[in-house]
């Protein structure tokens, strides 16, 4: 992504939903641009910010739908993880649009209906993928809503992420309730689910799970 955008000393990078600054920070150390990331959640800013002891990153609260930056002032816009959360995916994708300077490149970061399906949780909570399935659309389908919000020629690009995960870090990431999906669930579904988790760590602590995330990158210039 960034060695396509090809940034310079003072262009504009913006990570629309950047949560805790997870990539917003690694961005910000990979390019010469100035950074800055818009979420609509205080709390979340408030942990990036924690972590941006040197200020390398303007961190501003702010929606997908409204954004705090001028017209044609970016030449990059990330979204990454942030597609399922949208009501109204043609709206956000025609404000970043709005903010893009000519040539500039929006880049959408999202699992795949297949990652869905194939999720290393399904087993313990069948919800999930009830509830995804409905949240994740098919590349081709962001693909149509970019040109309807006037991209022209977007770029899917598939990526495969195999992943070893030990049971002690998974019952830790389900306890945090580290997806949204698990906040969705019905209460006894969780507890259901956590407690077979917590069986297996309790029966043998090398137990390890597979998870095959399936990523759809998803490029388009204005
Ligand atoms: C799953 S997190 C991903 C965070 C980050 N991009 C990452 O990959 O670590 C989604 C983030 O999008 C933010 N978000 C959801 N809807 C939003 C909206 N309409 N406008 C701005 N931010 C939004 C949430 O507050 C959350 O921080």
């Amino acid at each position: 992504m960034l060695r396509e955008a090809a940034l310079q000393p003072g262009d504009q990078v913006v990570e629309v939903g950047c949560g805790t600054g997870r990539l917003t920070l690694p961005v910000s150390a990979m390019t010469p641009a100035r950074v800055t990331g818009v979420d609509a959640e205080v709390r979340m800013l408030d942990v990036a910010r924690g972590k941006d002891a040197a200020g390398r990153v303007d961190w501003v609260r702010g929606s997908a739908y409204r954004l705090p930056l001028g017209e044609g002032t970016a030449a990059l816009v990330m979204m990454v993880m942030v597609v399922h959360l949208l009501r109204q995916r043609v709206r956000a994708f025609t404000e970043a649009r709005r903010i893009l300077r000519p040539g500039g490149q929006l880049s959408l970061w999202t699992f795949t209906p297949r990652h869905v399906e194939e999720f290393y949780l399904n087993p313990y909570f069948p919800s999930i993928a009830i509830i995804d399935r409905a949240r994740f659309p098919a590349a081709p389908v962001l693909s149509a809503e970019l040109r309807r919000a006037g991209f022209d020629e977007p770029k899917i690009q598939l990526i495969d992420e195999p992943r070893k995960l030990d049971i002690a870090d998974v019952v830790d990431r389900v306890r945090g309730r580290y997806i949204s999906t698990l906040a969705m669930l019905a209460p006894l579904e969780y507890r259901l689910g956590l407690q077979q988790l917590e069986e297996m760590l309790a029966r043998d602590r090398s137990i390890r799970l597979t998870q095959r995330s399936e990523w759809a990158i998803i490029t388009a210039r204005k």
